[in-house]
């Protein structure tokens, strides 16, 4: 790659949904180059970028968004074109035992890049033409009851210092659109699932659980409701975004399948129970699903997330297009197959 040639800047590559987003992307656009930079937290894995790293239009580099004198030395020696920012603290637990990480890499990190994107297409005359994309979330709007749906003019309520964190940094990115001219977008998306997401989340928890005889712990009584989005989607809804949406709007993205998390993990467990049922001989248990078991609740915790999504699917043309059911089975298959390999290492 010859640095002065156009380059987007993907933050958070080696993260769950940047990693599959950049197997999409280098795929889809082979003559835009891509540097991917990362800082390697417990949360990044270069391995879920081994099929991309050959890629002749893909670069890595390791460090955090939140370091100006290296994020400024990136603008410096590359013509960033755009900003597609996913680099986060992403889990909402570890910030209820610790938010200071999640201000820094999500609020100060976010406004260090929005700082150095700003100098350098300003100084390039192209504020208004090159784009700054936020991923954001769904949570950013609060908790919802039984019924109703987020639409992009929900007004936030941040319950958990990662969605405060969230909803702070597209504060920032909104208020760098509305003073400086710049162009910025945000998408704000329910929950992805789908390969490559870290251990900790809860459709990798509920596989490794299963597959090791170990209980699977579900918050409360179950019956929290997220809606489920497969990253496949997610990531071709970014791209529409990115190429396609309005400076300065917000886009909700959701999949359309609102799941209690106790269905969830039943689901979850009788594919297992279909697919591999061989692993569960030696816990002496007709049903991966015996393995459930409700634990105190998470602090907090938001009950309901439903987004709207009617604006992306009307303006952009988006729809998702893979199926709940086989979404979660290539899911599954993907994460035993990992496990699988695991064991014989
Ligand atoms: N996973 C979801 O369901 C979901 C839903 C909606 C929105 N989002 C948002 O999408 C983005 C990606 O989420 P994910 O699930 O892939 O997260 P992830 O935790 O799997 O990946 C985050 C990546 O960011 C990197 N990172 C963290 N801090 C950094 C820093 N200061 N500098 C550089 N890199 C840093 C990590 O090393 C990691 O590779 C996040 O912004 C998250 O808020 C996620």
């Amino acid at each position: 790659m010859n640095n002065r040639q156009q380059t987007l800047l993907i933050t958070g590559g080696a993260g769950f949904i940047g990693s599959n987003f950049i197997d999409y992307f280098t795929k889809q656009y082979p003559d835009t180059q891509i540097l991917n930079i990362d800082k390697l937290t417990y949360a990044g894995n270069l391995d879920n970028l081994r099929e991309v790293d050959q890629r002749p239009n893909y670069r890595f580099l390791q460090g955090d968004i939140g370091d100006k004198a290296w994020i400024t030395s990136i603008f410096e020696e590359y013509d960033i074109s755009g900003v597609i920012n996913f680099a986060a603290e992403s889990h909402v637990d570890r910030s209820i035992e610790d938010s200071q990480a999640f201000v820094e890499s999500n609020v100060l990190g976010t406004l260090t890049l929005l700082d150095a994107a700003k100098k350098d297409w300003e100084e390039k005359g192209e504020l208004d033409i090159r784009r700054f994309h936020q991923i954001s979330t769904d949570e950013v709007y609060g908790s919802l009851g039984e019924v109703g749906s987020f639409s992009e003019t929900t007004p936030y309520n941040p319950r958990n210092p990662y969605s405060a964190s969230k909803a702070s940094a597209n504060f920032f990115v909104k208020s760098f659109g509305y003073t400086y001219g710049m162009d910025v977008v945000i998408s704000s998306s329910s929950n992805n699932y789908g390969p490559r997401q870290h251990q900790e989340k809860l459709i990798p928890t509920i596989i490794s659980h299963a597959l090791e005889g170990k209980q699977i712990p579900i918050y409360g009584d179950g019956g929290n409701v997220r809606d489920w989005l497969y990253v496949d989607d997610h990531c071709r809804a970014i791209d529409l975004i990115y190429h396609k949406g309005h400076t300065l709007e917000s886009y909700n993205v959701g999949g359309g399948n609102e799941q209690t998390n106790k269905d969830m993990a039943a689901q979850i467990c009788s594919l297992l129970d279909e697919f591999v049922p061989e692993y569960r001989q030696p816990y002496s248990i007709s049903s991966y699903r015996d393995l459930i078991k409700f634990t105190e609740d998470r602090k907090g915790h938001d009950r309901r997330y439903s987004v709207d999504d009617r604006k992306i699917k009307q303006e952009l043309g988006w729809k998702p297009a893979v199926d709940f059911h086989e979404g979660l089975k290539k899911t599954m298959e993907w994460y035993v197959s990992e496990w699988k390999n695991k064991q014989t290492l």
